[in-house]
């Protein structure tokens, strides 16, 4: 065994692939063994392809195909897809990140075995277990050898619920690590304004993709009627580039979008980055849209009850607005009267480094 170690990464979602790359790329630049599973949660282009493409990303090295499905079955046959990979990869460490059902069958397949898991952007908490995504993430969590935590905030609510703290490494966020290495080149090479029609600060984005939101329809609506409000009110066009989850809804719920909001396909990374970076305000519930606004300064309003992006609303980038359209609206002309001059929570874009010191130094210790 030396103290290089082999690392396998496993991804499957828009978001993990975008906050997997800058530890693909320190990888890649360390010379460090990577092997990449792409679990095939996201296969559809606007969510998958594009961003290899724009992010400089190898093939993945196992592509699985699980497809869209139930949670039960999408979860359990990734588990046992997974399990005979690691078996013939055998890495020191197995990486997975976020909170999505290739997150927690990559946890469940390494951390029942004899794999070193680590779970990056761990201690994430919402504290609403009717998301999917918090059963995922906390699961992801307890299964975890290491947890690479944002903030310290995250750090201490691991610590409430007794996870020893040499468990937990404090890294940063990888996506700020991912926006300064794309931003200026999103300025440079996006015509996504042009393509729209549209001038810097004279316009909204919406991002609404989330099952608790899309999937029911009386939100969803009362989301769209809150921005269109707002849009109304100042005159401007909202641009909704929509999640296919969100366009299915929009089809089957037979959804009248109001006119001033612009319903198209999710856009690539760069076009993404660079919509955020000038829009007047952005409306969403994503969590990574809550994380990137508040890291290039552009106003936020999150269209949820809860967020475990807290750190946000405590530096002033974001406020929880729920779905009720006069609160939603009141709440982005709220926000236009704040000051941008908050600082970045979630690291200063060394993330992707500080993870792969941990593994190395943790490796180097189990070798001496
Ligand atoms: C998943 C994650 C969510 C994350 C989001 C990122 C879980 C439980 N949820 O939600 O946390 O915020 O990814 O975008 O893991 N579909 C396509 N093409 C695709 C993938 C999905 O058309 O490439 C459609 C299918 O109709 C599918 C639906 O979207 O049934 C939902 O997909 P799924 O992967 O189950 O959840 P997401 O909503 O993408
Ligand atoms: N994103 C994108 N194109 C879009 C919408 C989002 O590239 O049309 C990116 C965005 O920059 C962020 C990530 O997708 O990095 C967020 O993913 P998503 O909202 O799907 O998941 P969440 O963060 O909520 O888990």
């Amino acid at each position: 065994m030396t103290s290089t170690p082999a690392i396998t990464v496993i991804l499957g979602t828009r978001p993990e692939i975008i906050k997997c790359a800058p530890i693909l790329h320190e990888c890649e630049r360390r010379d460090y063994p990577c092997t990449v599973v792409h679990t095939g949660q996201h296969y559809s282009e606007e969510l998958d392809s594009v961003f290899f493409e724009q992010l400089d990303l190898p093939e993945p090295d196992y592509e699985l195909d699980v497809g869209s499905s139930s949670h039960g079955r999408q979860t359990g046959s990734l588990i046992a897809e997974i399990e005979p990979i690691l078996e013939a990869e055998d890495p020191d460490t197995v990486l997975v990140q976020g909170d999505t059902n290739s997150t927690l069958a990559g946890s469940i397949a390494a951390a029942k075995r004899e794999w070193t898991l680590g779970h990056v952007e761990a201690g994430l908490r919402s504290f609403d277990r009717e998301m999917p995504e918090e059963l995922n993430r906390v699961l992801a969590d307890h299964a975890a050898d290491y947890l690479f935590v944002p903030t310290e905030e995250s750090a201490d609510l691991l610590g409430d619920e007794g996870i020893p703290d040499e468990r937990i490494r404090v890294t940063g966020n990888t996506v700020v690590d991912a926006v300064q290495r794309h931003a200026d080149i999103a300025t440079e090479r996006s015509d996504v304004l042009d393509d729209f029609d549209l001038s810097s600060f004279q316009y909204a984005v919406l991002t609404a993709h989330r099952a608790e939101n899309v999937d029911n329809p009386d939100r969803f609506e009362a989301i769209l009627d809150g921005v269109d409000r707002f849009a109304a009110e100042r005159g401007i066009q909202v641009i909704y580039p929509a999640h296919p989850r969100a366009r299915k809804r929009v089809e089957e719920f037979d959804i009248d979008v109001p006119d001033r909001v612009e319903l198209v396909e999710s856009l690539s990374y760069l076009d993404f980055l660079r919509l955020e970076d000038e829009a007047l305000v952005v409306f969403t519930d994503s969590g990574g849209v809550q994380e990137e606004t508040c890291i290039l300064g552009t106003r936020c309003v999150t269209v949820r009850d809860n967020t475990e992006r807290p750190e946000t609303i405590s530096v002033g980038s974001n406020t929880l607005a729920g779905t009720d359209p006069e609160v939603v609206s009141s709440s982005a002309r709220e926000m236009l009267d704040r000051p941008v001059d908050w600082g970045c929570p979630f690291g200063d874009g060394d993330a992707a480094a500080r993870i792969l010191d941990a593994i190395t130094a943790d490796l180097a210790a189990e070798v001496a």
